[in-house]
This record gives structure tokens, sequence and C-alpha cells, in this order.
């Protein structure tokens, strides 16, 4: 017979609710004897194992716990053992309320993430197509252009940067961080150092970044950042794109970087993107490989004991390759959404879709029709770069005269996505129309 439940250990002062459960819920592991016939103690004496759930206080910190009490016939015998709900690494980590908080901000309904984060090179790229070169002063004056948009607070919770930029400030002296803050717009900062091809494969590659990783993350913490980013690019094609080579790496990498990010205090965005690219591959073959990704991605989270509720994902919608004809938003969004139904657990607070090259306009109604399906576990919402800045750009090419109207279109495009966020854009577009944005992989670097 099960001994009666023991009150709790005096260095679990606090109420402790005692539910008894049933054996089947004791880990075999934990409490069967290698030959699988009984339950014992040390001493060899068999008995029942306990159970509470509960929660147990100590000091001002309150723990959801489940303990088991292992009772032997005797008391002296009595051996106490605690499995908290909690990992190790969540209950010694001090930033463990910090991220939950922080990710759940930027999570929250009607906002998403300006992703200006572009390396210097891709940021020289792209400053190259309106005429500009590639300078820290214009570098510099494209990012004050975007962060101090007037209203830009009202729809992006939080916005990624790059290193040089997270240091940078206004003309008038002002740092970045604080111009951001001031809009109620969180700072990240991109910590991954770009993609370098795994040998052996046709093109796959795997994310550079985690040496240092640790003392990067303090520094920028320090510096005011609260999240951070890492990409981890996944090539798709109808045969035989990726390999398991390389969704083991990139979800490998995902997870140790989301495992130094949070213990450094950092929520991090993780981001496994099955790229949109070349090829006549189905939509059903992006969801497939694409829920596939999700899955490897999770399992290894899960076996870094990183805090869901702390985390972002940034994934791609679901798209078929380039040579199939662009599917209508109902399709995207029915593909898209049950790919996360079926491999993101419903802790992880909010969903940031890439926009990946979609046109400005496709990636809005595409968000849009996503939040048909009602209720969903986490927030489907936005983290965009090209589909934020495309045009934003091109309005302002460097010329002084036209930056309110850059800031402008900046800000409509932000409030349109906002209005997608909660499924109610009605159009019309600020950027109607429009080509698909792509570009070309970048090897080598600091990456995207
Ligand atoms: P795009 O929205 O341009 O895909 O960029 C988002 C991003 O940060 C990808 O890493």
């Amino acid at each position: 017979m099960a001994a009666p439940i023991a009150a709790p250990p005096a260095n679990l002062q606090g109420a402790v609710s005692s539910i008894p459960l049933p054996r089947s819920c004791t880990s075999d592991r934990l409490w069967r004897n290698r030959d699988g016939s009984q339950y014992s103690d040390r001493n060899g004496k068999s008995d029942q194992p306990n159970f509470i759930l509960g929660s147990a206080f100590l000091g001002t910190k309150s723990f959801n716990i489940l303990q088991i009490l292992h009772i032997s016939p005797s008391l002296h015998n009595l051996r106490i053992r605690h499995i908290f709900m909690t990992s190790e690494f969540e209950r010694r980590n001090p930033y463990s309320e910090e991220l939950k908080r922080t990710a759940a901000y930027i999570a929250q309904p009607g906002k998403g993430i300006l992703a200006s984060d572009e390396s210097n090179a891709t940021t020289g790229k792209r400053l190259a197509t309106v005429g500009l070169d590639n300078t820290e002063a214009n570098r510099q004056a494209w990012r004050e252009l975007l962060y101090s948009a007037p209203g830009l607070g009202n729809y992006i919770s939080g916005t990624i940067m790059f290193e040089e930029t997270l240091f940078q400030s206004t003309r008038d002296g002002v740092q970045f961080v604080d111009i951001l803050k001031k809009q109620g717009i969180v700072p990240g900062i991109k910590v991954d150092t770009g993609l370098q091809p795994i040998d052996g494969t046709d093109g796959e590659t795997a994310t550079q970044g985690l040496d240092g990783l640790g003392e990067r993350c303090r520094r920028y913490y320090a510096q005011g950042a609260r999240f951070a980013k890492w990409r981890a690019v996944i090539k798709v094609d109808s045969e035989k794109h990726p390999s398991s080579t390389s969704i083991l790496e990139n979800a490998h990498g995902l997870a140790r970087y989301a495992q130094i990010a949070q213990a450094n205090g950092l929520v991090p965005i993780v981001e496994p993107e099955v790229t949109l690219g070349p090829g006549d591959y189905s939509i059903e073959r992006t969801a497939y490989i694409s829920e596939k990704v999700n899955s490897h991605v999770f399992r290894f989270l899960n076996e870094y004991n990183i805090i869901l509720e702390g985390i972002l994902l940034k994934p791609n919608m679901i798209l078929p390759g380039l040579d199939v004809p662009t599917p209508p938003p109902e399709e995207v969004a029915k593909y898209t959404l049950r790919t996360m139904m079926r491999s993101v657990p419903g802790a992880v607070p909010g969903i940031h879709f890439l926009s990946g090259g979609m046109s400005e306009e496709e990636a809005t109604l595409n968000l849009n029709a996503l939040q048909a399906y009602g209720p969903t576990p986490w927030s489907l919402t936005f983290s965009y770069g090209r589909a934020l800045q495309s045009s934003t750009l091109k309005i302002w090419s460097g010329k002084e005269e036209n930056w309110k109207a850059a800031q402008e279109r900046l800000v409509a495009l932000a409030r349109a996505n906002s209005e997608a966020q909660l499924g109610k854009y009605t159009g019309p577009h600020p950027s109607p129309g429009g080509t698909r944005i792509l570009q070309t992989l970048r090897l080598g670097g600091a990456g995207k």
C-alpha cells in the first residue's frame, strides 16, 4: 500500500498541493529496478512512489514542481527526490522571467519586427541599387532614417540590427538604441557571422558564429540589446535537398546559439529559413520539408533545455519554387498554418515570418490571410526586411529632400502589416503590385 504523502520538506516553504498520480506516471528509468519488477530504495526495500504536484516558494520566487516523494516503509529511509518541471537551465538562469516578458512584448498583437540587420556587405549591395556608396556614413544615415521614422513604434515592437549599427548614433548624437526605446521598440542584434558551405554537399550551408558568442552577447546586452537573431539557411528542391546533414547541422547550430543567447539575457530569434529558390518544387514539398526542419529544430531546442516561452521563431512562409506560379494568399496561408500547427509548440509566443523575397504587397496579403483561421497558440506576425525596406530605400535614394517621404512609406508599410497581423488589412497597399525581391545567397563574411 502506498505510504501517506508526507509534509513538504522545510526548504520548500509554502503551499504544495498534493495530487497522487497513478503509478504509470512514474519514469521507469528513475524508479524501476533493472529487472523491471519492482520499485526500491537504495537499501533494496520495495515501496510505492508518491507524487506532489504544485507550487513551492523559495524566498520570493515560486516554482511549479513535480515532486516525487520516494517513501520507504521505515521513515528513517525516507528519500526525497525533486523533479522540477523547469530545467536546471531555466531555474538557474537569472534572466528566465525577463526573457519571457521580452518575447511576449515583441509578439504583442498588431506589431512585428523590422529586420534591418543586413551585414555591411549586403547593405552595400542595397545602397548600390540607388547609386550610393557603401560608406559608414551612408549606412548610418539609412538606419537613422528607419529608426527615427515618426510613429514607427505604433506598429513595430522590435528591430534587428547589425553590430556596427547597434553602437551607432543619430546625427544629433543620440544613440540608436535610445531612439528605438523611446518609440517602444526593443533593440535586437544579429549574432551569426554568416554561412559556409558544408563539405561534400551540393551548396548546402552551415551558419557560423558560435565561437566567442557568450562574450559578444554580454556586450550586446550591456549596450541595450534584448534579443538576438541567428539565420540558418536550408536549401530545398524537388528531390535531393535538403540533406539530413544540412537539417541536423542547422538544427544543432540554432539550439546551441539559443542556449548561449538565453544564458546571457537575449531572447533568441530562431530562424530556420527554407529558402525560396529556383525550381518547380511544389508548395506541398516546401510544407513537408519545413515541417521536418521545424520539428528537428524543436527537438534540438528541447535537448538544450531552451525556455520556449523565451524564444521567437522566424520561419519562411510556405511557397513553391520560383518556376511555379505564385499561389494565392489563401493557399499559402493554408499550408503555412498546417505546417506551424504540426511542428511548433504552443509555448512559443510568436511566429515572426521573414519576407524571404516576397513582394511587399504579397508579404502583407499572405500575413493577412493567415489570420483567417481563428485563434492560434502563438501570434502569427512579421519580421520583414526587404518587404519593409525596398520601396522605402528607393524613395530616399540618399537625398535629404526625400527623407520624410521615405519615412512615411516605411510607416505605411509597417501599418499595413500591423493591420494584416490583426487580420484587418483591406488595402490599398502602400506599394501595390510589385515584383519579388530576390537576392543570391552570400557565403563567407557576416551573412545577410
Ligand atoms: P527578409 O524579410 O528580407 O527575408 O529578411 C528577414 C531576415 O532578417 C532574414 O534573415
